[in-house]
């Protein structure tokens, strides 16, 4: 007998990648259940050739559920990932609302794997940011090998880290351009048709947002608390895919040539690092991939041992559904759940 798993927020870009990656990997699901709220009550949305009807999330009964993974937001999350964790279903979440809980795991199973021992305090395991989560796939190895002091990074993020209604706007304004049609910005601040806007989440007491202070507190709970980190997070006019300008500073001293080496063999990442025309990825390139993908890793000759690089990947895969799924396998590598069917 295999899992029973929910998908709550399935109508959402999150939720939608969710079913494609479950049903990909072939996870051992027996059954899969679909949940949004009300407004999606009876929308189909695919689970590999299969069709699922949407249920309602409000009042679902999860005492039967092994699974629960969860992409609804930081305030359906709050209220409901404790009333299911309660229910003995574990709850596998990628809203922000338990990420810094000392008493929930939070993981990226390539960089600290161990570390979801801790989830049955609450029975909730949160998924990091996107951008956090590419970024520590590469740091990982890397800091094994040369010991991170700092890390400078800029993001260029994709309309569909903010939802679908930011897929929505970036469509209905670049057509609105092209037609000489008034355009209006409500998901976003300003235009992001042609333009770019440097500002992600809310502003915060000292100029930072909260989007780039997500990625400095994320590194130091998921890989080190010593690394110092800084971020410039900037939304672009690109569909799919995260990418990252990454400047680190290091204690050891590390070539670009060992660096590639070690990320060659690195779990998740793939080099594609041609000094030439083309010779790197793009983020249009990493749509629909589950790798993070890292290009034009050069030495930083300004400090003693550092290196640059261009770090790319889905941020609806790595930074979402594919770490979720993963998390969920390693739960099941583990030995930490079993299904309750079969228990029964
Ligand atoms: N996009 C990314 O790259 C990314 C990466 C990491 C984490 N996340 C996080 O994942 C979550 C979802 O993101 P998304 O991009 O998938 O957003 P989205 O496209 O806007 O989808 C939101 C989903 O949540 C559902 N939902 C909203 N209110 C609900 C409620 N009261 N009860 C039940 N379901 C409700 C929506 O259902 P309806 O269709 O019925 O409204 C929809 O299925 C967010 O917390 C986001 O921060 C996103």
């Amino acid at each position: 007998m295999g899992f029973k798993v929910a998908v709550v927020g399935a109508t959402g870009n999150v939720g939608r990648e969710m079913l494609n990656v479950l049903e990909e990997r072939g996870f051992p699901a027996d059954e899969v259940v679909a949940l949004a709220s009300r407004r999606s009550l009876g929308t189909e949305v695919s689970y590999g050739d299969r069709t699922l009807k949407t249920k309602v999330l409000d009042n679902y009964d999860f005492s039967d559920t092994d699974l629960c993974i969860m992409s609804a937001g930081a305030n359906v999350s709050r209220e409901w990932s404790p009333k299911i964790g309660r229910q003995g279903c574990v709850v596998i979440d990628n809203s922000s609302a338990w990420r810094y809980d000392p008493d929930v795991p939070l993981i990226v199973p390539e960089v600290n794997a161990d570390a979801i021992a801790g989830f049955s305090r609450k029975n909730i395991i949160a998924n990091p940011n996107c951008s956090t989560a590419q970024l520590l796939v590469v740091l990982k190895p890397l800091h094994e090998a040369a010991t991170i002091k700092r890390v400078v990074v800029a993001t260029y993020q994709s309309v569909s880290g903010a939802g679908k209604e930011g897929m929505d706007e970036l469509f209905e304004q670049t057509r609105a351009v092209f037609v000489a049609d008034p355009i209006s910005a409500k998901k976003f601040t300003k235009r992001i048709a042609f333009n770019v806007i440097p500002h992600i989440d809310a502003f915060m007491e000292d100029g930072f947002t909260k989007e780039e202070w997500k990625m400095m507190a994320e590194t130091k709970k998921m890989l080190d608390p010593k690394i110092k980190l800084t971020a410039t997070c900037v939304r672009v006019p690109v569909f799919i895919g995260h990418s990252e300008a990454v400047n680190i500073e290091f204690e050891k001293p590390i070539s670009a040539d060992e660096a590639r080496d070690i990320l060659r063999e690195a779990p998740g990442c793939l080099v594609v690092d041609k000094r030439e025309d083309g010779g790197y990825i793009t983020p249009l390139e990493s749509a629909g991939e589950d790798a993070t993908y890292i290009s034009r890793i050069r030495e930083d000759s300004t400090i003693d041992s550092g290196l640059s690089m261009w770090i790319v990947s889905d941020n609806l895969r790595k930074g979402a559904a594919l770490n979720a799924v993963q998390i969920a396998e390693l739960l099941i590598e583990r030995g930490l759940i079993t299904p309750k069917r079969k228990a029964a």
